[in-house]
């Protein structure tokens, strides 16, 4: 049995508490957090697993760590547990600063045998896996360009459990761009070179510094990519990802190619989601009955919209079927996904998807937006080594 200790128990940690509980062969055993108000939040989310507001007390008896701190935080944690024999997850970003990333890669030298991973989940969402078979597998042919979305009103969210993101200025992008940044450069296989980013402050002005920031990349090859982030902005959260090749291009769920057809359907909701069944008592559900509950209804709309589809033949047409009717993102199977990849690695003894170096690629891009857009010029992203 994997002992697992949660670092940071705000809602990241809570979603942790109940990821872990979905995991074969580990058990959350220990919190920690010393604000006053975390222990409350332990006792209705994680009962019967021991809470500490002392350092001193958690960090024995463990076999792994799960770091779901403030951004800043992070590296101190990650040198720490390296420190003391113990595996690292950690929730992305991976560090908020080049000194952190040094800090960081220097304590993992010094532990090889010791696995650290970072929760980049979009990696592990099922249509991002698709896409990323799609595009290794050649069909969209040479990719010309790449765009994802982070839209998620964080307007009545941003401060509910602390104000970390308010003290320490965590920017929009490495803060969440990050997410899409590493999935565009996991998506392309390849570098993001330079950047020139755009920063605005108008829909959320009470979050520190800008609540929107948008960030073009260009890529080691000459393809271009996107990334836009928006805390202000209403309505659902949007994920939307376009992958254009020269052959064929995905636009959120739909592949085209050059035969002027109804898009085909990249991916559709499932109705069951099998690696959660196990988790313990989330609202949401987790029983197959509260599943199907759940994901039947919008998945009977996909499909008819889907065959409906037919009705309006040219997707070029003034009203034609261009897009897919429903939103595609399986937030928690997707972190159970970077988990088990994590887990994984310490049983195999392999290096993790997320690894150090992957997400440590993706806070230099991330930082070098941030230069960007305060600098009002495009900025080279430097170099892991
Ligand atoms: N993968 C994802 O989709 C995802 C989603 C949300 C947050 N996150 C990441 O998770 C981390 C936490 O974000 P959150 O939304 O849970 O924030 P939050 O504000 O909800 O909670 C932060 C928690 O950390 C605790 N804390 C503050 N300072 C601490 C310290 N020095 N040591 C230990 N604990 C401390 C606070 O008491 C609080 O419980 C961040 O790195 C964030 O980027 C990732």
């Amino acid at each position: 049995m994997l002992r697992v200790g949660i670092i940071g128990f705000g809602g990241a940690g809570q979603a942790h508490a109940f990821y872990w509980s979905c995991i074969a062969g580990c058990r959350v055993t220990k919190i920690f957090d010393p604000k006053p108000r975390a222990a409350a939040r332990a006792r209705d989310a994680a009962a019967g697993v021991t809470f500490c507001d002392d350092a001193a007390a958690f960090w024995p008896d463990l076999d792994a760590v799960v770091v779901c701190t403030p951004d800043r935080t992070h590296a101190g944690y990650i040198v720490d547990a390296l420190g003391r024999g113990l595996h690292v997850l950690v929730e992305k970003p991976l560090c908020d600063s080049v000194d952190g990333l040094r800090a960081i890669r220097r304590a993992a030298a010094a532990a090889p045998a010791q696995v650290v991973a970072v929760v980049h989940q979009m990696r592990f969402v099922p249509l991002h896996q698709r896409i990323k078979a799609l595009v290794d597998a050649g069909a969209l042919g040479a990719l010309s360009y790449l765009e994802g979305y982070y839209v998620h009103d964080l307007t009545s969210r941003a401060f509910q459990n602390d104000r970390w993101r308010e003290a320490d200025n965590a920017t929009p992008l490495v803060y969440s761009g990050c997410h899409f940044v590493d999935l565009l450069r996991w998506l392309a296989g390849e570098e993001i070179v330079e950047v020139f980013a755009a920063a605005g402050h108008r829909a959320f002005p009470e979050y520190p510094e800008s609540d929107l920031n948008v960030v073009t990349l260009r890529f080691a090859s000459g393809v271009v990519g996107t990334v836009v982030v928006a805390f202000g902005e209403p309505g659902p959260q949007d994920h939307t990802v376009r992958v254009t090749g020269r052959d064929a291009a995905v636009r959120g769920n739909l592949l085209y190619r050059r035969d002027g057809r109804l898009g085909a359907v990249v991916h559709r909701p499932l109705i069951f989601q099998p690696a959660l069944l196990a988790g313990a008592g989330k609202s949401g559900g987790q029983s197959r009955y509260r599943q199907l509950r759940t994901n039947l209804p919008p998945y009977v709309m996909a499909r008819t919209v889907e065959m409906l589809r037919i009705l309006a033949r040219r997707p070029n047409a003034e009203y034609g079927a261009a897009n897919y009717p429903v939103r595609l993102y399986e937030h928690s199977l997707a972190c159970v996904g970077a988990i088990n990849d994590f887990v994984g690695a310490i049983r195999e003894r392999r290096q993790p998807m997320c690894s150090i170096a992957e997400a440590g690629r993706t806070v230099l891009a991330c930082l070098a937006g941030v230069e960007s857009y305060r600098t009002n010029r495009a900025v080279a992203v430097a170099e892991l080594d």
